[in-house]
Protein backbone atom coordinates (compact mmCIF):
# COMPACT_ATOMS: atom_id res chain seq x y z
CA UNK A 1 0.00 0.00 0.00
CA UNK A 2 1.26 3.46 -0.84
CA UNK A 3 1.71 6.38 1.72
CA UNK A 4 -0.77 9.48 1.04
CA UNK A 5 0.99 12.17 -1.30
CA UNK A 6 -0.44 15.91 -1.38
CA UNK A 7 0.57 18.74 -2.78
CA UNK A 8 -0.58 22.15 -2.10
CA UNK A 9 -2.15 23.68 -4.80
CA UNK A 10 -1.64 27.42 -5.91
CA UNK A 11 -0.49 28.20 -2.49
CA UNK A 12 -0.84 32.37 -1.79
CA UNK A 13 2.39 33.99 -0.69
CA UNK A 14 2.22 37.62 1.64
CA UNK A 15 5.68 38.29 2.13
CA UNK A 16 6.68 40.87 4.35
CA UNK A 17 9.85 43.12 5.62
CA UNK A 18 10.92 46.21 7.49
CA UNK A 19 12.57 48.85 5.52
CA UNK A 20 15.07 51.61 6.88
CA UNK A 21 13.85 54.49 5.27
CA UNK A 22 13.18 58.38 6.30
CA UNK A 23 9.17 57.98 6.99
CA UNK A 24 8.84 61.50 8.92
CA UNK A 25 10.87 62.75 5.46
CA UNK A 26 7.95 60.57 2.66
CA UNK A 27 5.79 62.01 5.06
CA UNK A 28 5.85 65.65 4.50
CA UNK A 29 6.09 64.93 0.82
CA UNK A 30 3.14 63.13 0.89
CA UNK A 31 1.14 65.59 3.05
CA UNK A 32 2.53 68.69 0.46
CA UNK A 33 1.22 66.28 -2.15
CA UNK A 34 -2.66 65.78 -0.51
CA UNK A 35 -2.34 70.08 -0.12
CA UNK A 36 -1.12 70.45 -3.73
CA UNK A 37 -4.16 68.02 -4.63
CA UNK A 38 -6.89 67.50 -2.55
CA UNK A 39 -9.55 65.97 -5.12
CA UNK A 40 -6.71 63.29 -5.38
CA UNK A 41 -7.76 59.84 -7.39
CA UNK A 42 -10.68 57.44 -6.23
CA UNK A 43 -9.65 53.77 -5.80
CA UNK A 44 -10.18 52.15 -3.28
CA UNK A 45 -10.78 54.48 -0.72
CA UNK A 46 -13.72 55.44 1.52
CA UNK A 47 -13.36 58.92 3.33
CA UNK A 48 -9.40 58.90 2.53
CA UNK A 49 -7.46 60.47 -0.14
CA UNK A 50 -5.68 58.51 -2.72
CA UNK A 51 -2.92 60.53 -4.70
CA UNK A 52 -3.30 60.42 -8.62
CA UNK A 53 -1.25 57.59 -10.21
CA UNK A 54 2.94 58.60 -10.32
CA UNK A 55 4.94 56.87 -12.39
CA UNK A 56 8.73 56.07 -11.40
CA UNK A 57 11.02 58.46 -12.25
CA UNK A 58 7.96 61.29 -12.07
CA UNK A 59 8.95 62.75 -8.83
CA UNK A 60 12.30 64.31 -8.53
CA UNK A 61 12.69 63.97 -4.64
CA UNK A 62 15.75 61.52 -2.99
CA UNK A 63 13.39 60.27 -0.23
CA UNK A 64 10.93 59.09 -2.56
CA UNK A 65 13.01 57.59 -5.36
CA UNK A 66 15.05 56.06 -2.38
CA UNK A 67 11.90 53.93 -1.25
CA UNK A 68 10.88 52.67 -4.95
CA UNK A 69 14.54 51.23 -5.62
CA UNK A 70 14.57 49.57 -2.00
CA UNK A 71 10.90 48.33 -2.30
CA UNK A 72 11.98 46.77 -6.11
CA UNK A 73 14.82 45.28 -4.69
CA UNK A 74 12.48 43.99 -2.35
CA UNK A 75 10.53 42.52 -4.78
CA UNK A 76 13.05 41.26 -7.42
CA UNK A 77 13.98 39.19 -4.51
CA UNK A 78 11.04 37.39 -3.90
CA UNK A 79 10.26 37.16 -7.87
CA UNK A 80 13.52 35.64 -8.54
CA UNK A 81 13.16 32.93 -5.68
CA UNK A 82 9.99 32.28 -6.93
CA UNK A 83 11.70 31.61 -10.46
CA UNK A 84 9.71 34.46 -11.55
CA UNK A 85 11.30 36.94 -14.47
CA UNK A 86 12.49 40.80 -13.19
CA UNK A 87 10.08 43.06 -12.38
CA UNK A 88 9.47 46.78 -12.60
CA UNK A 89 6.89 49.28 -10.52
CA UNK A 90 4.82 50.19 -13.04
CA UNK A 91 2.80 52.95 -11.06
CA UNK A 92 2.28 54.21 -7.61
CA UNK A 93 0.09 56.12 -5.62
CA UNK A 94 -0.36 57.41 -1.67
CA UNK A 95 -3.08 56.73 0.41
CA UNK A 96 -3.92 58.70 3.56
CA UNK A 97 -6.59 57.68 5.86
CA UNK A 98 -7.75 59.88 8.68
CA UNK A 99 -10.13 58.85 11.26
CA UNK A 100 -12.71 56.82 9.96
CA UNK A 101 -10.84 56.47 6.75
CA UNK A 102 -10.51 52.23 4.96
CA UNK A 103 -10.12 51.15 1.68
CA UNK A 104 -12.45 48.86 0.42
CA UNK A 105 -12.08 45.06 -0.94
CA UNK A 106 -10.06 44.98 -3.52
CA UNK A 107 -7.02 43.27 -6.18
CA UNK A 108 -4.92 45.73 -8.54
CA UNK A 109 -5.60 44.46 -12.23
CA UNK A 110 -3.23 44.78 -14.82
CA UNK A 111 0.02 43.65 -11.95
CA UNK A 112 2.02 40.74 -11.52
CA UNK A 113 2.67 41.57 -7.76
CA UNK A 114 1.65 44.79 -5.80
CA UNK A 115 2.14 46.04 -2.12
CA UNK A 116 1.81 48.39 0.59
CA UNK A 117 4.01 50.04 2.55
CA UNK A 118 3.64 51.88 5.76
CA UNK A 119 5.09 55.58 6.13
CA UNK A 120 2.75 56.52 9.14
CA UNK A 121 0.38 54.69 11.24
CA UNK A 122 -0.64 54.51 15.07
CA UNK A 123 0.20 50.83 14.31
CA UNK A 124 -2.42 49.43 16.26
CA UNK A 125 -5.46 49.03 13.99
CA UNK A 126 -5.99 49.69 10.47
CA UNK A 127 -4.73 46.57 9.72
CA UNK A 128 -4.78 45.13 5.83
CA UNK A 129 -6.46 42.33 5.86
CA UNK A 130 -5.91 39.06 2.79
CA UNK A 131 -8.92 36.93 1.88
CA UNK A 132 -8.63 33.39 0.08
CA UNK A 133 -9.91 34.35 -2.72
CA UNK A 134 -11.21 30.63 -3.68
CA UNK A 135 -14.71 31.00 -1.70
CA UNK A 136 -13.43 27.72 1.19
CA UNK A 137 -15.36 29.85 3.57
CA UNK A 138 -18.53 28.86 1.93
CA UNK A 139 -17.94 25.28 2.54
CA UNK A 140 -15.21 24.79 5.73
CA UNK A 141 -17.66 23.66 8.73
CA UNK A 142 -18.51 26.88 11.19
CA UNK A 143 -16.76 27.33 14.27
CA UNK A 144 -12.95 26.66 13.31
CA UNK A 145 -10.51 28.49 15.77
CA UNK A 146 -7.76 27.02 15.18
CA UNK A 147 -6.59 28.55 12.06
CA UNK A 148 -4.14 27.01 9.40
CA UNK A 149 -2.88 27.02 6.29
CA UNK A 150 -6.22 24.97 5.45
CA UNK A 151 -8.54 26.09 7.81
CA UNK A 152 -8.06 30.59 7.68
CA UNK A 153 -10.40 32.49 5.71
CA UNK A 154 -8.42 35.49 6.35
CA UNK A 155 -5.38 36.62 7.34
CA UNK A 156 -4.69 39.86 9.06
CA UNK A 157 -1.23 42.18 9.14
CA UNK A 158 -0.50 45.44 11.03
CA UNK A 159 0.21 48.76 9.80
CA UNK A 160 3.85 48.49 11.26
CA UNK A 161 5.66 51.94 10.44
CA UNK A 162 8.37 51.10 7.30
CA UNK A 163 6.55 47.53 7.04
CA UNK A 164 6.60 46.04 3.51
CA UNK A 165 3.89 43.76 2.04
CA UNK A 166 4.16 41.75 -0.89
CA UNK A 167 1.63 39.74 -2.58
CA UNK A 168 0.42 38.78 -5.71
CA UNK A 169 -2.11 41.31 -7.56
CA UNK A 170 -5.04 38.62 -7.79
CA UNK A 171 -5.36 38.32 -3.70
CA UNK A 172 -8.28 39.83 -2.43
CA UNK A 173 -7.51 42.37 0.30
CA UNK A 174 -8.91 45.64 2.26
CA UNK A 175 -8.32 47.88 5.12
CA UNK A 176 -9.96 48.52 8.24
CA UNK A 177 -10.96 51.67 9.49
CA UNK A 178 -8.18 54.24 11.31
CA UNK A 179 -10.13 54.61 14.77
CA UNK A 180 -7.86 57.03 15.82
CA UNK A 181 -6.60 60.52 15.46
CA UNK A 182 -3.37 59.65 13.79
CA UNK A 183 -3.22 59.86 10.47
CA UNK A 184 -2.34 56.52 8.52
CA UNK A 185 -0.36 57.20 5.49
CA UNK A 186 0.86 54.33 2.67
CA UNK A 187 2.15 53.67 -0.44
CA UNK A 188 0.39 51.08 -2.74
CA UNK A 189 2.06 49.86 -6.12
CA UNK A 190 1.93 47.58 -9.23
CA UNK A 191 4.79 46.14 -10.94
CA UNK A 192 5.20 44.44 -14.64
CA UNK A 193 7.95 42.46 -16.33
CA UNK A 194 10.88 44.63 -16.88
FE1 LIG B 1 -4.36 47.38 -2.54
Amino acid sequence: MSNIQCDSLFPQKVWRTDLDLNCSSIKQYVINLEKKDQTGSNRSNVNGWQSKSLDPGQVDNKDINKMLESIIHKVNTCASTNNMPELKISNYWFNINRKGGMNASHTHPRSVLSGAFYINSNEKDGEIIFERGDNAQCYLPDGLNNGNFYTSVTYVYPPKINRLYIFGSWMTHWVRPNTTNSDRISLSFNTHVA
